[in-house]
């Protein structure tokens, strides 16, 4: 049996999926019922149905093999039957196996069934939040609950960084209307307005609702750029000097204050973070997430992380760039684009020499490829630049940015 752990969007579905809330549907939708509903809203058998529901698998899945889903922490959630394979889509039913625990909430997510049990009869005002009521619409809710005698259902739509504030925001509200409750669905936005409103209404119905109230849209005010997370990441061959500016940077900011420094150095990574692992193209990817992950957390909490490692792959660094903006901070690419004849002159730690002399294989620029980036924020070639001039270029930047004052 094949095992497969699908990506964050496709996993809250697939919890919407079992738990009923996306009732009529019990699987992943075929090409037929796609196409159906995108060009008309409805599913092939003429339900309405807003938004085809779809799941990505590796190709080596074939239509009649059995898939288990499992989550990002490893506990199987579902076994999905394949039914058709369509590019990388694959449509099935999908059976439950254990209530999915994985993220935050457990508590308030639950199912439809479990919520229409508590209900009391008559009206149902379920109000669906991508976050916070202000005074004007928890009034409106208020007025509108009582003109119909209708029990409140508030449903904080908890998807990525967002779900802990709406969450927040739905038991305050709750504290301030009498009788209401409180459950949070895992209902990814769409990027339709019309779309995630008519799901939103279908997935309130499922609920037990006989009335849906669509919460305003998030208002997302950025903090300004200097309390926003921060991620400076460098990039260039070995002895190009990005350990050395990245230093000098670190010393820098401490000395100003006002911020926190995380400093992750490439060489200094290898020996605890990414101990072990080799120069392999796999293994280079590898230590470029670990550092991303670590900055990410940083930045999560406002830090400032300062990395210095080769990271030869522009792919990996994009990775890095959109895990970092994920949580809602900046990342800043530096590429120390000293040339390989400079770094191989000043030759440091000796390891050019030995890399032209075969004792070290795939050492980068000289057996190993670097692929310059052409999205870097800043370039810097240190070549006959002292390491002030070199620092203070990236300072100003950082300055004219805002991130730092
Ligand atoms: S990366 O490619 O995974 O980003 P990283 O920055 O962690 O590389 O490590 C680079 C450092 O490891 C170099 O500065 C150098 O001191 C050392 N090193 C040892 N072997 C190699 C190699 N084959 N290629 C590049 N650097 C190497």
């Amino acid at each position: 049996m094949h095992e497969w752990t699908p990506d964050a969007r496709e996993l809250a579905d697939l919890e919407l999926l079992l738990s009923g809330a996306y009732a009529p549907l019990t699987g992943f939708l075929s090409s037929a019922d796609v196409t159906m509903v995108v060009e008309r809203g409805r599913l092939a058998d003429g339900a309405p149905w807003p938004d085809p529901i779809t799941i990505a698998l590796p190709d080596e899945i074939r239509s009649g093999d059995r898939v288990t889903l499992k989550d990002p922490e490893g506990a199987a959630i579902a076994v999905l039957t394949v039914e058709e394979r369509d590019g990388h889509h694959a449509s099935g039913p999908v059976e439950a196996l254990d209530a999915p625990v994985y993220g935050p909430f457990a508590r308030l997510r639950r199912t439809p069934e479990e919520v229409r049990k508590d209900l009391p009869d008559g009206e149902i005002l379920a109000v669906t939040m991508r976050g916070p009521l202000d005074s004007a619409a928890l009034d409106d809710v208020a007025a509108t609950a009582e003109e119909l005698e209708a029990t409140v259902l508030l449903m904080p739509l908890v998807f990525g960084e967002g779900g802990p504030a709406v969450v927040r925001a739905a038991l305050k509200a709750s504290a301030q209307l009498p009788g209401s409750s409180v459950v949070a669905v895992p209902l990814a936005p769409r990027e339709d307005v019309e779309i995630d409103l008519e799901l939103r209404e279908h997935v309130a119905r499922n609920y037990g609702a006989t009335e849906h109230y669509a919460g305003p849209a998030p208002v997302v005010i950025p903090g300004p750029p200097h309390r926003r997370g921060l991620v400076v990441f460098f990039t260039g061959l070995s002895g190009s000097g990005k350990s050395t500016i990245a230093r000098g940077l670190r010393d820098a900011l401490l000395e100003r204050g006002g911020r926190t420094v995380t400093y992750l150095d490439g060489d200094v990574v290898r020996q605890l973070l990414s101990a072990g692992l080799t120069f392999s193209r796999e293994d280079r990817d590898l230590n470029i997430r670990r550092i991303g992950f670590v900055a990410a957390e940083v930045a999560r909490h406002g830090g400032l992380a300062i990395c210095a490692p080769i990271a030869p792959y522009a792919a990996t660094r994009d990775e890095v760039r959109a895990m970092v903006e994920e949580v809602g901070a900046d990342f800043v690419l530096v590429h120390v684009a000293t040339p390989l004849e400079e770094c191989e002159r000043r030759d440091r730690k000796g390891l050019y020499a030995k890399a032209r002399a075969g004792l070290i294989p795939e050492f980068t620029g000289i057996s190993d490829p670097y692929e310059e980036p052409d999205d870097a924020e800043l370039v810097v070639d240190t070549t006959g630049m002292t390491i002030e001039r070199s620092v203070s270029t990236v300072l100003n930047l950082l300055t004219s940015g805002g991130w730092i004052r």
